[in-house]
């Protein structure tokens, strides 16, 4: 049996979440469910990230103490989880202490084997990033991606020597042997280390930070947010202890993460693990932003779209069918509610909800309890589904996979009006009608089974409905919207 380890981006806990969020939660969550369908050992992590500049700043700002704003945020993404119906095997708050001892284990190996230096340096720090930035790369005096200045801070801090591990890094990259996905992401990157990677600062004296992990044997510094938030896809495993989890699932198969810190996760990370002598993960899928209606939507920019509020009114499988069918996993996608409707109106209701309830529908009336038996009609078709289903989930390609699922209703549909089957009942066809219908049957119970990962409880509803066992129809699958 393979294994599937697969980790979402833990957020910052200086907001609440926001659609941005949700979207990476449920591409997440349907490439666990698909690889556990398949039968992979499957390992999904997700968390919170609760130190660092920005979190501590906006406490602050909020009058609260940063452990009490990073409580309610965390408990927030914990429901947006289950709101989702996410299937996590994990949640990790990189405040445990499992995380800080983890990190603490991980820097230790670094440093025994000589990739930290102390230096003092000088620079512009933009908290929004968690990133020392540059000035030629300033526009206006701010970054780009975050409306606040950066700050200017004069320290001593502890480097990591990132510089060193350009070359490894892009033979792996080239080879393969480490993957980055989409191939945009991959050769941005490659360019970013042609240009040269520079050593980045690690640490902040907990002077100037008093909120961060703990640099071991330097208890006048905290880690750089990022190294420890990074490491927590190996804490997560129980690395303090070299736990058992780690044997059985490191390296990660997929770290999947937004556009925006795919440097962090391509260069500054597996530059980590090497240095510690530890594996790297073997793929980075680099997914891209909602927008709202154009606009780049953000917690810092004010226009974020609630996913509660959306679940409210569409409900959560069908969310979750709109962020894998309309945003393409690769490059941005947007969100607009006019969309929505016309998505829910033309394939949810219309394509999966009318055939199924058709096809379930006369079979009770024509056959009530004997559920007709299928011939091959539909064995050629069910394959290629399957080929496209599974090339879009091995790719990371979810809307592709789901094109191949509405396209395979739509075939049912298409049979339906062929056939007329409501024509041969009164023409007393039965024999050719119990066929029709046994295949209609076996149809829909092939897009309920590749539905499962994408809206997990209107499927398992779907096959409950169709079961050979029995047919029955129970609540409209997609009732109509308010
Ligand atoms: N804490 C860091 C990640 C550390 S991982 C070791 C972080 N947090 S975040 O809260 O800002 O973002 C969490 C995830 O959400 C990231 O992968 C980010 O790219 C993603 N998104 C944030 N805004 C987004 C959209 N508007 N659209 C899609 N994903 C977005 O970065």
């Amino acid at each position: 049996m393979s294994k599937f380890y697969i980790t979402n981006a833990i957020a910052y806990v200086n907001g609440a979440p926001h659609l941005g969020h949700a979207l990476e939660l449920v591409q997440g969550d349907a490439l666990a469910r698909y690889h556990r369908m398949i039968g992979d050992d499957t390992r999904f992590l997700v968390g919170t990230d609760e130190f660092g500049s920005k979190n501590h700043q906006t406490a602050k700002d909020k009058g609260m103490s940063a452990q009490e704003l990073a409580d309610l945020n965390s408990a927030r993404f914990r429901e947006l989880h289950e709101v989702f119906g996410a299937s996590q095997d994990d949640f990790i708050r990189t405040t445990e202490d499992r995380h800080q001892k983890g990190a603490q284990k991980l820097w230790q190996m670094i440093e025994d084997a000589g990739y930290f230096y102390k230096k003092d340096y000088k620079g512009l720090y933009c908290s929004g990033c968690e990133a020392f930035v540059m000035e030629k790369d300033l526009v206006n005096g701010k970054c780009g991606n975050y409306p606040r200045a950066p700050k200017e801070l004069s320290e001593t801090n502890l480097f990591f020597k990132l510089s060193e591990f350009g070359d490894v890094l892009r033979e792996k990259i080239e080879s393969g042997e480490f993957e980055i996905r989409p191939e945009s992401r991959k050769n941005e990157i490659l360019s970013l280390i042609k240009e040269g990677l520079r050593d980045v600062s690690f640490s902040r004296p907990s002077s100037t930070l008093p909120w961060g992990v703990t640099v071991p044997g330097h208890d006048d510094q905290v880690m750089y947010v990022w190294c420890d938030a990074l490491s927590n896809y190996l804490t997560a495993l129980g690395f303090a202890e070299g736990g058992e989890l780690v044997e059985r699932y490191w390296p990660a198969d997929v770290h999947l993460v937004g556009k925006d810190i795919t440097r962090f996760h391509c260069c500054i990370w597996p530059a980590m693990l090497l240095a510690a002598g530890l594996p790297l993960p073997k793929a980075v899928y680099a997914h891209g932003f909602v927008t709202n209606e154009g606009q780049k939507m953000g917690k810092s920019l004010g226009n974020a779209v609630d996913p509660f509020e959306i679940v409210e009114t569409f409900g959560k499988e069908a969310v979750r069918y709109y962020l894998l069918r309309e945003i393409p996993t690769g490059s941005d996608g947007d969100y607009s509610d006019e969309r929505f409707r016309a998505l829910y109106r033309d394939e949810l209701q219309n394509t999966f909800g009318n055939l199924e309830r058709r096809v379930v529908s006369m079979t009770l009336k024509y056959f009530g309890e004997e559920v007709p038996e299928a011939d091959s009609h539909f064995d050629e078709l069910f394959e290629k589904t399957r080929r496209e289903y599974r090339a879009g989930f091995e790719s990371f390609n979810m809307k592709k996979a789901i094109e191949a699922v509405v396209s395979l209703a739509r075939e049912g549909n298409a049979y339906v009006d062929e056939t007329k089957p409501w024509a041969m009942a009164k023409e007393e066809k039965m024999e050719v009608l119990a066929v029709v219908l046994g295949n209609l049957l076996a149809l829909c119970r092939e897009v309920a089974e590749l539905l499962v990962p994408v809206m997990p409880e209107i499927s398992a509803q779907m096959l409950e409905e169709l079961s050979p066992e029995g047919l029955s129809l129970g609540e409209p699958l997609f009732p109509p919207l308010s």
